[in-house]
């Protein structure tokens, strides 16, 4: 008889937006007049910008005909592309990564779920709190976590590292050397973010204590404060402790279109082992690319053209965001977040936990948001509402909340 990978029984519950999901579906049934604005999950609205619609349409015709038709993709991705994250993402900023360090993939969530795959069981990981619910579950089913105590919705085995508002959501070196560092910088669920003198302390810290880092960077476009690092690279000795995870998701819209790349440096090493081989090993047997199609989009991201239209777009989320965030301060709201990233992270009102504030915003002014305990027990009594919704559907929550 079969038999299955038990640590998915360990796993609790079910997935923070299915329960919201299933909230929200339930109030709908039950009052079907009322509109609901939806500022919760963190998809995005506005529709892909027209350089990248031109590239893409330019790449199906290639697919029309024989000579121009691609089949499987290099292992890494296509060289237009890596070149012109390198050149963009990477050079431009004065960092040091070459186009055969990036590792183009379907997106940033797989990446930072997968790439555990290549540490050693008994890792030590670390995870701020509250979390990306991804790093945490997919370590949970790799077996890494050890047991799960509901009372206190911490794995035994998982070193939580607290951002909260008394921190100024900096995360504190944890008190027992972990082996594998989550960062998500800007952050989500906080909306909030360190200065490149912190994030070079993390650097610093993990290189002095033998961690690796693993830099989830999805929202590094929404970044306006000049002393935050746009890469972990560009911080010393970066090199040697981290992987930097990136999306096209939030810069350019491509929830839908799934496209990512991380970023292994060949100095990372564990002894004489290069992470960048294992992940190259792992990428070639488990991954055949990301379609060409969306590639030649990716690259359209990095043309002039492409450049100023998604200024423009993170520009639309980020007046959003500020609206959000001047309109819950003027109601009395603490807030948080907003200024380097999509998302406002409010302290719930009257001691309400999270979630009895998602269902009285629900109930009392058909907005959506994001219970901050769904992300960690440190979220408890914060709650997360996007930017990501149309202008005209943020000022009218804002109106409805302001009301309440
Ligand atoms: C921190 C973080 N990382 C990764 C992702 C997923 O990115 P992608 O769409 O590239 O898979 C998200 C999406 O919300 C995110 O918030």
């Amino acid at each position: 008889m079969f038999q299955i990978n038990d640590n998915y029984q360990k796993l609790p519950g079910s997935y923070l937006f299915s329960t919201i999901a299933k909230k929200v579906a339930a109030y709908t049934e039950a009052n079907p007049d009322r509109k609901l604005i939806r500022l919760g999950i963190g998809d995005v609205t506005q529709p892909l910008a027209p350089a990248i619609i031109e590239a893409m349409h330019k790449a199906v015709d290639e697919m029309a005909a024989a000579e121009t038709f691609r089949g499987y993709a290099p292992d890494l991705g296509y060289e237009f592309l890596r070149n012109a994250i390198a050149e963009n993402d990477y050079k431009a900023r004065g960092c040091d990564i070459g186009a055969d360090e990036i590792f183009v993939s379907d997106g940033a969530k797989s990446d930072s779920a997968n790439i555990q795959e290549i540490f050693a069981q008994d890792n030590r990981i670390a995870v701020c709190d509250p979390v990306y619910p991804v790093y945490v579950d997919s370590n949970v089913m790799a077996g890494r976590t050890g047991t799960y105590n509901p009372d206190t919705q911490m794995w035994s085995d998982v070193i939580y590292m607290p951002c909260t508002k008394e921190n100024g959501f900096v995360p504190d070196f944890p008190k027992e050397a972990p082996d594998m560092i989550y960062l998500c910088l800007p952050n989500n669920p906080t909306g909030t973010t360190v200065t490149k003198a912190q994030l070079q302390a993390w650097v610093d810290y993990a290189n002095k204590v033998g961690a690796v880092i693993i830099y989830d960077g999805a929202y590094e476009a929404y970044i306006s404060e000049s002393d935050v690092a746009h890469t972990i690279y560009e911080c010393e000795g970066a090199r040697t402790c981290a992987i930097e995870l990136k999306s096209f998701s939030k810069n350019a819209g491509f929830t839908g279109v799934r496209l990512g790349y991380a970023v292994v440096p060949k100095e990372l090493k564990c002894g004489e082992v290069s992470l960048h081989g294992m992940w190259a090993r792992r990428h070639g047997t488990k991954f055949n690319g990301a379609p060409y199609i969306i590639q030649r989009a990716g690259e359209a991201v990095y043309s002039d053209a492409g450049k100023a239209q998604l200024k423009d777009q993170v520009a639309y989320y980020m007046k959003n965001a500020t609206a959000i965030k001047e309109g819950l301060q003027a109601a009395g709201y603490e807030v948080f977040g907003g200024v380097n990233a999509p998302y406002i992270w409010l302290k719930t009102p009257g001691h309400m936990t999270s979630w009895e504030f998602f269902d009285y915003l629900l109930a009392q002014a058909n907005v959506v948001g994001t219970p901050g305990s769904g992300f960690g027990p440190s979220g408890e009594g914060y709650f997360r509402l996007t930017a990501f919704g149309s202008y005209e559907n943020t000022l009218a929550a804002l109106e409805r909340i302001k009301s309440l």
